[in-house]
């Protein structure tokens, strides 16, 4: 199978149009050793000609121009893009479905909550009924599923404990199926991929699918649960915004230490993290751990 990471960072990107945090004023004056991300999607195909989007960024055209893969060209309107899948209703999950408006109808594969959340509150289902319109696939909770177009890849979602989206009416409430990881299993060379932007916590059936992947692609949020309050960005710990952060008892680094995976990537990395400084002590702490920190443009054969 094939991943491209086609954005890394989290919702904002980085540098943040509005943010002159140590990162995001260093990557802009040139004194921090740092790559420009944008928001938080990859792709993952089978042939390397059909591909399914996992979230669709608001950034995603620059994505899809970026990734002459996602473009084959094969009649005057085309696209490599068979399927789009959601991990959670998070505007910077979900709103890049606007930008493909001119295409053909897309087959959306979302849990039913999420569903709910685009009908409702963020109506982004509505208001593409009037261009391409989406075909609902449910994603269930209980097992796995294949794509057409996207052979020999299964599909298995879990539900994961972290937060519904902050326009949700119970943002602090969450239910199952609000946020999702992916299983992701090459049926062909029996290779697998975790994939997890948004994750709040461990639970066992995480740490079982973490510990069967050769690959896992998780939460890279945040280095403090404090980080934005002690930047004086805002009020909010990881936990309140549904993120594990990497540092401390029971974090990320500890997580994965437990982790065979041949490949730890973390993903989704907000623009606060000190790991986007190339030359942070916290950047050579993950490499001592064998962590990597994703790129756009990161490609992953497994
Ligand atoms: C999050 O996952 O918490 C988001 O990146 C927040 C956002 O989209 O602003
Ligand atoms: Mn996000
Ligand atoms: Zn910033």
């Amino acid at each position: 199978m094939n991943i491209v990471v086609l954005g890394s960072a989290a919702g904002g990107g980085f540098p943040q149009w509005n943010c002159n945090c140590r990162n995001c004023a260093g990557l802009r004056n040139g004194t921090l050793r740092a790559t420009a991300r944008t928001q938080s999607s990859i792709a993952v195909s089978a042939n390397g000609t059909d591909w399914v989007l996992i979230n669709a960024s608001p950034d995603i055209l620059a994505q899809i121009r970026a990734t002459p893969a996602l473009q084959p060209a094969r009649a005057r309107r085309d696209s490599g893009i068979a399927a789009v899948m959601l991990m959670d209703a998070q505007i910077d999950h979900v709103t890049g479905l606007l930008m493909l408006r001119e295409g053909r109808q897309l087959p959306l594969y979302c849990t039913a909550s999420v569903w709910r959340e685009l009908n409702g509150p963020l109506p982004l289902v509505p208001v593409l009924s009037h261009y391409c319109g989406v075909r609902w696939q449910a994603l269930p909770l209980d097992g796995g599923i294949q794509v057409p177009g996207i052979d020999g890849l299964r599909f298995t979602p879990l539900a994961l404990s972290s937060k519904a989206p902050p326009y949700s009416d119970h943002r602090d409430h969450p239910e199952p199926g609000d946020n999702i990881g992916m299983l992701i299993e090459d049926l062909n060379t029996g290779k697998s991929a975790f994939y997890a932007p948004g994750l709040g916590a461990i639970d066992p059936q995480v740490d079982a699918a973490m510990r069967r992947a050769d690959c896992v692609l998780v939460d890279g949020t945040f280095w403090r649960a404090d980080e934005m309050i002690e930047l004086g960005l805002s009020g909010k710990t990881a936990a309140d915004m549904g993120h594990l952060p990497q540092s401390g008892d029971g974090g990320m680094i500890a997580v994965l230490d437990g982790v065979e995976a041949r490949r730890k990537v973390l993903i989704h990395i907000n623009n606060t993290n000190p790991i986007l400084d190339e030359d942070s002590e916290q950047r050579a702490l993950l490499a001592r751990h064998g962590i990597e920190v994703a790129f756009d443009g990161m490609e992953i054969t497994l």
